[in-house]
């Protein structure tokens, strides 16, 4: 009688041990799946993105020495989301995803700069000082950086408002955590911030005060620029920059009427191609953009604000780059601009994350996997 109860203890624990390795198992391919969808398939999906060669020097110029490489990453529309709109799931999972995304390029591509154009955060243009001081945080938090890094923000109407709702204060609040100005230079290398929302050239105290700005800027860009004014008493005494034209950086695209001529994997959607853009709103007025044009003379431009891909011709020289969203809530297939830019040229590529897709599809595919196993497992013996 002993001998037979102790026997089937023995068998018992034998069935408890084998239950819980199988569920130790388990746990662990849990927590594999976890670590991969999270995390590895950052290093590897971004990993295969390089720097794109330039010419270092310009063709038909005397000077020998190669100006040097500045690489440069440009992202935008991140939408950071805010305690109104945002569902904190929502919130918890792109935030992640961006942060994941975000360090892991900094990580293995070591840009020497990383540009927002605009869009920072989504409800910067109403929130209370509370909640813009978190979204600041969680800002800092996301897009932290190591110090040879530098990180730069454009504004874009979220972050500050749409025109009509722009005023001071939220203008104030925006710069006293990013305060860049309008001009940046590194390397011989002129990059023109502007605040696309103030260009809608109505007058307004913001709007005048920064189009001055952007005039003043141009001048000294002109007299460091062109041969002619170097003897023009206008210049005597102002700082000289690079005499390379500037690249310019904002939210709202120029004017274009539609997406219509975008092409590529990541451009608008076909049934929102031929919807017309409207003017101070989706894009710059025709005026703001040619006053653009003609200030800066710029030889490449990088806008936001569509979420979508796009590269267009101005005056039938000047390219445009829109660049899409860094959110998986904007697209599938979110990505930034890599840049290799010198004072005489440039050259650009893109860089895809992971897609949402696929993410989804190893979980859903793992799921299934997991629930046969239990359902095999579990059955009676
Ligand atoms: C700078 O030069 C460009 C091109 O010559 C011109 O259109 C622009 O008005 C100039 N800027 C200023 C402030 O004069
Ligand atoms: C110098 O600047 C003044 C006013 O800003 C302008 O009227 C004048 O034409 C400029 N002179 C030259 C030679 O560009
Ligand atoms: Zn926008």
């Amino acid at each position: 009688m002993t001998k037979h109860r102790s026997l089937y203890r023995t068998l018992n624990f034998l069935r408890f041990k084998r239950k819980s390795w199988f569920f130790l198992k388990f746990g662990f391919l849990v927590f594999a799946l976890i670590v991969f969808c999270e995390y590895i398939i950052y290093y590897l999906v971004i990993f295969q993105c390089r720097w794109p060669e330039v010419k270092t020097i310009a063709s038909g110029s005397k000077q020998q020495t190669p100006a040097p490489v500045l690489k440069v990453m440009f992202l935008a529309d991140t939408h950071l989301l805010g305690e109104i709109n945002g569902h904190w799931l929502d919130k918890l999972r792109r935030e992640w995803q961006m942060e994941r995304a975000f360090q892991t390029a900094l990580w293995l591509l070591q840009p020497e700069i990383a540009f927002i154009l605009g869009d920072v955060f989504d409800e910067g243009k109403w929130s209370s000082p509370k909640a813009w001081a978190a979204d600041v945080e969680r800002f800092r938090r996301v897009f932290r950086h190591p110090p040879h890094t530098q990180l730069i923000v454009v504004a874009g109407n979220h972050d500050i408002g749409f025109h009509y709702e722009m005023n001071t204060y939220k203008l104030q609040r925006f710069k006293k955590v990013f305060d860049f100005g309008e001009l940046f230079s590194i390397k011989g290398i002129n990059f023109v911030m502007v605040n696309s929302v103030a260009m809608e050239g109505d007058g307004c105290t913001i709007c005048s005060s920064m189009e001055a700005q952007l005039i003043k800027l141009s001048h000294l860009l002109n007299c460091s620029r062109q041969e002619k004014y170097h003897s023009n008493p206008n210049c005597s005494g102002i700082q000289q920059l690079s005499a390379s034209a500037p690249i310019l950086l904002q939210h709202y695209p120029l004017y274009r009427r539609s997406d219509a001529d975008c092409t590529g994997e990541d451009s608008a959607p076909p049934e929102k191609k031929n919807l017309l853009f409207e003017e101070r709103y989706d894009v710059l007025s025709k005026e703001a953009s040619q006053k653009l044009l003609w200030w800066f003379q710029p030889r490449l431009i990088l806008s936001g604000h569509t979420h979508s891909a796009c590269e267009v011709l101005h005056d039938g020289k000047i390219p445009e780059i829109s660049v899409p969203s860094f959110s998986w809530r904007n697209r599938n297939n979110p990505s930034f601009i890599m840049g290799s830019i010198t004072s005489v040229d440039y050259s650009l590529s893109k860089c895809f994350l992971p897609l949402e897709h696929t993410v989804l599809t190893i979980y859903c595919t793992a799921g299934i996997l997991v629930a046969l196993l239990i359902l095999t497992h579990c059955q009676p013996v």
